[in-house]
């Protein structure tokens, strides 16, 4: 018993321990430490790009469970917006604003006007050629709906426009 003990304070013997399990289990720290960041980053990584997913699944499920059965909904007479005007409406149902954009070169777009950061409506300023979001200075491209500015990061949905003569109709939405 008392050898025992012995045995278990003695240094010596705690460091042949030691070495062995060393000699079973070689660890070489630095490389592990090494190791275990790069595995952090591609975790991160892999965390981000599937919360980003999921973001972009979440955004689009509304328009996704309505893409079966988009209404066809006339939304304006083309010859009532001129060059650089705008015009508010709702698609696909009541509870979902939207903006028509005559652009500079003639062409009719729309987007859904909320905004993809925190959902504000954006408004057209035609001064810049750009729907702007007032609520914290987002602004996206008229022609695309990309954000180019401000804390947004995804494109508004378009709105699917069709002509005939001089009606304007919204057919679908169109998510990026
Ligand atoms: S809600 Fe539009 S920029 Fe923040």
């Amino acid at each position: 018993m008392a050898e025992e003990k012995k045995d278990k304070n003695c240094l010596e013997c705690q460091k042949k321990k030691a070495a062995r399990w060393r000699e079973d289990f070689p660890v070489s720290w630095e490389s592990d430490n090494y190791v275990t960041r790069r595995e952090m980053v591609k975790f991160l990584a892999l965390g981000s790009l599937t919360i980003a997913g999921a973001n972009a699944v979440v955004a689009g499920l509304p328009y996704i469970a309505k893409a079966a059965e988009m209404p066809r909904t006339r939304i304006a007479l083309a010859s009532s917006i001129p060059v650089g005007r705008s015009k508010l409406f709702s698609y696909p149902t009541h509870e979902d604003p939207c903006i028509l954009v005559r652009q500079p070169n003639g062409d009719l777009v729309a987007y859904s006007q909320v905004c993809t950061h925190l959902s504000c409506a954006v408004i057209h300023n035609e001064k810049e050629n750009a729907l702007f979001c007032p609520c914290h200075h987002g602004y996206f491209s008229v022609d695309e709906g990309r954000p180019f500015a401000g804390p947004p990061t995804r494109p508004l949905p378009r709105i699917k426009l069709e002509q005939r003569g001089n009606e304007i109709f919204a057919v679908g939405v169109e998510i990026a």
